[in-house]
């Protein structure tokens, strides 16, 4: 096993990718904020299905979180994450500073809109407005030929693929399935503050969106199904934050010209907040 090359500055990540690049290999991106667990490794698998070069950015980007949220005690263990990368025989991993990407007198946004309305953006109004400069600008560090984002962050993954669109950005971008723990919840790096009754609690989260999909895949109507399934959530000890149905492609609402859907839930445990997302296929009979 080779240890990757770490890069600290975007002009030595310019310069490990430019010499892949003179070797003929295609480059993979998988931005992280590290707490590397088995959900990023499927990502960073998925990245090497794709490319011979693959770089991992570990980046817990100041920008997307509010001044009330977790920034200082969000999980850092650099060395973990990079054995870990290691034992995949990843290239690269672009570890900059803050500085190194916001340098002093930082001004620039990147405001998108579409996907970013709603959902997330209720509680986390300055959220996508955090992910889309900082992706923009790993995007524009790396130029890969494709990057990859898991469909855990379902909204994320919309408003990168909408802003790569809208800007130009030559990077494809691949959505990688959720990893799931034997009773289906979506590993996360959060799930680490949960105690163990939490623990417990937190599967009531997959087991309430596969068992509303049913329903509005037989054609129950869906506003009566989320109903029952935030109140079940509830009474679980949840604060629900959402549950809504929304169109898989645009992420508006559904409507008749949707294909299929994505169900997406938001819920606090405590002070731990967890999300996830699953698909729904169009019933038969069509949205109800
Ligand atoms: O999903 C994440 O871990 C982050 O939002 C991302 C995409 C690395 C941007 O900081």
């Amino acid at each position: 096993m080779t240890r990757p090359r770490v890069h600290e500055t975007v002009a030595d990540l310019r310069q490990g990718i430019a010499a892949a690049r003179a070797a003929g290999r295609r480059i993979a991106l998988v931005p992280t904020m590290g707490a590397l667990h088995e959900g990023h490794l499927s990502l960073v698998r998925a990245a090497r299905a794709r490319a011979e070069h693959v770089v991992v950015s570990i980046f817990v980007n100041p920008t997307q979180f509010a001044p009330t949220e977790d920034f200082d005690a969000y999980p850092r263990d650099n060395e973990a994450d990079i054995r870990m990368l290691e034992e995949l025989s990843v290239e690269g991993v672009f570890l900059p500073s803050v500085a190194e990407m916001y340098p002093q007198g930082f001004a620039t946004g990147v405001t998108v809109g579409g996907p970013s309305a709603g959902l997330e953006s209720v509680t986390r109004p300055h959220f996508f407005n955090g992910v889309a400069i900082v992706v923009t600008k790993l995007l524009l560090a790396a130029l890969p030929d494709v990057a990859v984002f898991g469909e855990k962050d379902y909204q994320q993954l919309a408003v990168v693929r909408r802003f790569v669109t809208d800007l130009g950005i030559p990077t494809e971008i691949l959505g990688a399935p959720t990893v799931r723990e034997a009773d289906g919840l979506a590993m996360s790096s959060r799930n680490r503050y949960l105690d163990a009754g939490a623990r417990r609690t937190a599967a009531l989260i997959p087991q309430v969106l596969t068992q509303a999909i049913a329903r509005i895949e037989a054609g129950e109507p869906a506003a009566s199904v989320l109903a029952e399934g935030t109140a079940q959530l509830a009474k679980g000890g949840f604060a629900v934050d959402y549950l809504e149905l929304r169109d898989a492609a645009t992420l508006a609402p559904v409507g008749p010209q949707s294909d299929s859907a994505r169900l997406l839930v938001a819920a606090r445990l405590g002070s731990t907040r967890l999300i996830d997302n699953m698909a729904v296929a169009r019933p038969a009979s069509g949205w109800a």
